[in-house]
């Protein structure tokens, strides 16, 4: 890794720890910033220390959501009068789903989003594995996507798992469920998940998968966030007499009680990644970010 430059890495709240294995990654300077919360619900940030060359500002804006992004573009924002090269490490980009208009009427807030980074200050944004790359597309600076199923790949690898098999709990998730299974050695096969755009609704359409009998299965996804998707996909499989499952994302927002209806629909363990800090997180992704900083 080159270390040509020299960097000042900003860990915004909701982003600590990997903030900080990204600073040692680097070998850079780490800023804390404390976060005060007034009582209407505004955030209060404030930074220990000057930063100096470029800076990298690590903040994923899970829920609360606007909270987390208000404050990545503060952080943005108050770097840019430090140094010209300002990085934005947004490992969990929430608002990704929103990159177009599926019902007449709906607002692209993605685009909104995108130019905002750019006006706080912003010269580069890197995400970890978008929920589609057409968000992306609304970056007006270099946006750059990295993947953590090599990540993720790795540590299911050291499982000992039966004849294992890769699913896509949908067809949207084609590409990311064959990368997983080529890079894991094994098939993969897509079920065929509906859901309704005006109410959230999932409901599983495949017909019988046969060869999943007695196999464990790994379910593939960008990110689970109120299970729905698992749910159905874990039920569907256990009733094609599957072996064990388990869910591999690379963001778990697991919202209010999806671990616990996760786990009753038949999915042994979620393995997730850091992008988001919780008990589920045990894949790091500082190693990919960091190079993707340099
Ligand atoms: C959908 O296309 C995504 O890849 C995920 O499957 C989805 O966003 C997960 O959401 P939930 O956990 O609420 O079903």
């Amino acid at each position: 890794m080159s270390l040509l430059a020299s960097y000042t890495v900003i860990g915004g709240k909701a982003s600590e720890d990997l903030a900080k294995k990204i600073a040692k990654k680097l070998k850079a300077k780490y800023l804390k910033s404390e976060l005060r919360i007034f009582p209407d619900g505004e955030s209060k940030i404030t930074i220990s220390g000057k930063p100096n060359g470029k800076i990298v500002i690590v903040q994923s804006t899970y829920p609360p959501v606007d909270s987390n992004l208000i404050q990545a573009l503060s952080l943005v924002s108050k770097a840019k009068k430090y140094s010209s090269q300002v990085v934005a490490v947004i490992p969990y980009l929430g608002y990704a789903r929103q990159d177009k208009e599926f019902l007449p009427g709906e607002l692209v807030t993605m685009s909104i989003i995108a130019n905002i980074f750019k006006t706080a200050g912003a010269t580069k944004v890197i995400v970890v594995d978008i929920h589609s790359k057409m968000a992306l597309n609304h970056f007006k600076i270099t946006a750059r996507n990295v993947s953590a199923i090599p990540e993720l790949v790795k540590y299911f690898k050291k499982l000992n798992l039966k004849d294992p098999l890769v699913v896509s709990p949908d067809c949207g998730g084609i590409t990311r469920a064959r990368d997983f299974a080529n890079q894991f050695g094994v098939k993969f096969i897509a079920l065929d998940k509906h859901r309704d755009k005006k109410n959230g609704m999932v409901q599983i359409r495949s017909k019988n998968q046969k060869q999943v009998k007695g196999r464990d299965l790994i379910l593939v996804d960008d990110m689970i966030s109120t299970g729905g998707s698992i749910v159905k996909a874990a039920e569907f499989l256990k009733k094609q007499k599957c072996r064990n499952i388990y869910a591999a994302c690379t963001h778990a927002l697991l919202i209010g009680d999806a671990e616990k209806r996760i786990r009753k629909a038949g999915v042994s363990k979620i393995i997730s990644t850091n992008t988001i800090p919780g008990k589920t997180g045990l894949v790091d992704v500082s190693p990919i970010i960091a190079k993707a900083i340099v």
